[in-house]
């Protein structure tokens, strides 16, 4: 594959104090690559020195196969979009003028700039009508952050270096643009440096993750190398025990057990309703006097059975559901709660004795355990 990017043992030093030790890096025309690793690490050092920001203080960085230390740095980043986190739109000028600055200092001709600039508003998810003549101040952050990225894309570059673009966004904005991100990445091919302290945004838009620590690379993968085998302790610190892929090896079904809503099988459909709604559940597990499991009452087959006046928890149940026992390993819980519509699934004992229940969310929140964010989806409340 291509080499967009290469670092060749790169140092730099800042009064004499090594900031970035012995680099070398390799990024893949095409690729979004992340860097990543805790503040002041010197992932924008080495970003900066990809355009010359920054000169290194030995060492070769080549671009597409040419050293940099030989191309002219005004015009080497003429050929590298640049959006960081401050975007430094032009006050004074309106957006469809801050969008088409480089392509106009290239020569472009006017009308063939503002063709383009608009085509990037809209791929951004601007309207050009609404937004073109504005001037900055008059955006909100998020689409001033979103304007920095069609500027940076106006030129046309094969690379694009970004410098935690999004992380003074809200969340909600935060997550469209990296949606964007990743969409025109993969529609327009660019090759990408991705500069960010945010390990979820990083494993959510990369094809390569770069860790860093002191200036040096702990560990380059795929997202789910990284996720499933981190090399060391700061790696997997800095992933997060959260995550599931390695949770979920050490977990047991065990601690998914939540307290099941039970019924008996002689309680009418109207009741089995009734306590549905009380108890906030869309299923009921349906035992005999001893706790002995029998089957297991939907929302909807309760509801399909509604108008029969006869209909108890015994003749609506479905008694072909699977019931896991303690013990179970999680990767086949899975595979069951996947295939079974119900969202929920019995735990008995040896005696077929109701124990709980394991759902969806319970599952889920087994694979997260310090309390990473699951949300639940309503209908698969426990039962
Ligand atoms: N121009 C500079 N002069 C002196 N020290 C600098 C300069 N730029 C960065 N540093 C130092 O280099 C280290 C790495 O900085 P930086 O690359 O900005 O880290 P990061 O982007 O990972 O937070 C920090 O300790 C910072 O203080
Ligand atoms: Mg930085």
């Amino acid at each position: 594959m291509a080499k967009a990017i290469e670092f060749i043992s790169v140092c730099k030093d800042f009064n004499g104090k090594g900031i970035v030790h012995d680099l070398n890096l390799s990024i893949e025309k095409g690729n979004l690559v992340t860097l990543i690793g805790p503040s002041g690490c010197g992932k924008t050092t080495t970003l900066k020195m990809i355009n010359r920001l920054i000169e290194p203080t030995s060492g070769t960085i080549s671009v597409h196969g040419v050293d940099i230390s030989r191309i002219d740095p005004v015009e080497l980043r003429r050929e590298i979009g640049y959006v960081i986190q401050q975007i430094g739109l032009f006050p004074h000028l309106t957006i469809e003028e801050n969008i088409s600055l480089v392509p106009r200092m290239k020569g472009q001709r006017k009308d063939v700039c503002v063709k383009r600039a608009y085509e990037l508003l809209d791929v951004m998810g601007m309207d050009p009508a609404v937004f073109a003549s504005r001037y900055p101040k008059e955006l909100s952050g998020g689409q001033q952050q979103r304007v920095g990225v069609a500027r940076a894309l106006a030129a046309d570059p094969e690379i694009i270096l970004m410098d935690e673009p999004f992380s003074a966004l809200d969340p909600i904005s935060r997550e469209q643009l990296q949606d964007e991100i990743a969409k025109l990445q993969a529609e327009l091919q660019k090759t990408i440096v991705f500069v960010t302290h945010d390990m979820d945004e990083a494993l959510k838009i990369a094809d390569q993750i770069v860790l860093m620590q002191h200036g040096k690379i702990i560990q380059q993968d795929v997202p789910e190398q990284i996720l499933r085998h981190p090399k060391n302790d700061f790696v997997r610190q800095f992933v997060g025990e959260k995550r599931f892929a390695q949770a979920a090896t050490r977990a047991t079904i065990e601690d998914a057990i939540v307290q099941a809503v039970t019924v008996r099988p002689h309680r009418g459909i109207a009741e089995c309703i009734q306590l549905m709604r009380t108890r906030r559940v869309n299923g009921l597990i349906v035992t005999d006097r001893s706790g002995r499991y029998l089957g297991v009452v939907d929302a909807m087959r309760v509801l399909g059975s509604f108008a029969d006046e006869g209909a108890t928890a015994a003749t609506v149940m479905d008694a072909s559901v699977p019931v896991i026992q303690p013990g179970t390993d999680v990767a086949p819980v899975i595979a069951l709660l996947q295939a079974d519509g119900h969202g929920f699934l019995p735990v008995v004992d040896g005696e077929e004795r109701l124990l709980g229940a394991v759902t969806r969310g319970s599952v889920l929140k087994l694979m997260t355990p310090t309390g990473g964010e699951v949300h639940e989806d309503a209908a698969m409340a426990s039962v």
